[in-house]
């Protein structure tokens, strides 16, 4: 059984292919077009996969895609009515999401009618989860994902147990620990797509001096994980600017912070 993995219309663009439930390749766009975190639609790195795996596209029989916009709907729409700029831009990303297997067709100038393949939206958190548990050597595992923004989640956790998982809890848009880090990169002068790597790497060097003041700006709130102290940030006022389409340039993120944090 072969099953191909898109990753598209976001950051870091990419493509897996798993065959008889082993890994046989994955890859990120960037490496084909030399444009880093590349979006847009990964056609390189799927051909690549393919080519690895000694298929064509009529060989696969389920495509997977990180993304359901069905999953929190009632949230997506409650933000959309006080962010309308932003709510335009996701759900322009999310139309082209239900247009993959037309995007993918003719990009391998094929008729979408000639793919046999299953398509699968799977909600974003859950994609994160499974592609570590499913993969992983172990039976039982606690999973934990936790990232900027899918699906209007930051966060999920669960476990899992042979071949199912079981959700446990979920932390949704405005909390994300993800937006917390970029917006203080940001705040230290770093504003271009991915550069929290550069933080990450000189917290190693820091001393907790400010900690006080940051437990201000991330708090735990109990079982349901944690919570931002939004006066700090602006993303869930405006809605972050974000453009992630275009496969030819690196993706850009606005201001996620207030002067409240300044
Ligand atoms: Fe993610």
């Amino acid at each position: 059984m072969n099953i191909l993995g898109i990753n598209a219309y976001h950051g870091n663009a990419s493509a897996a292919l798993m065959q008889d439930g082993k890994l046989v390749a994955a890859v990120e766009e960037e490496r084909f077009n030399r444009v880093k975190y590349a979006a847009g639609f990964p056609v390189a790195a799927i051909r690549y996969c393919l080519q690895e795996a000694g298929i064509t596209l009529a060989d696969v029989d389920h495509v997977a895609v990180p993304r359901n916009p069905w999953a929190r709907l009632g949230t997506k729409l409650l933000y959309a009515l006080r962010m309308p700029r932003f709510a335009r831009e996701r759900a322009k990303v999310l139309k082209q999401f239900v247009g993959i297997p037309e995007a993918l067709a003719q990009a391998f100038d094929t008729d979408v009618k000639g793919l046999r393949a299953q398509f699968h939206r799977v909600e974003h958190h859950r994609a994160h989860l499974a592609s570590t548990f499913f993969v992983s050597p172990f039976d039982q595992a606690a999973l934990l994902s936790a990232d900027g923004l899918g699906d209007f989640a930051s966060t999920m956790w669960g476990s899992g147990e042979g071949s199912r998982m079981r959700i446990q809890g979920a932390v949704a848009f405005p909390h994300s620990l993800g937006m917390y880090y970029t917006a203080i990169t940001q705040y230290l002068g770093f504003w271009k797509f991915g550069d929290e790597f550069k933080v990450m790497g000189l917290a190693a060097y820091g001393q907790p001096s400010h900690l006080e003041e940051f437990r201000r700006i991330v708090l735990t709130n109990g079982s349901l994980g944690f919570r931002l102290g939004l006066e700090y940030f602006a993303h869930h006022r405006e809605g972050a600017e974000m453009s992630w389409r275009e496969a030819d340039r690196t993706p850009v993120l606005g201001r996620l912070f207030s002067s409240r944090l300044e």
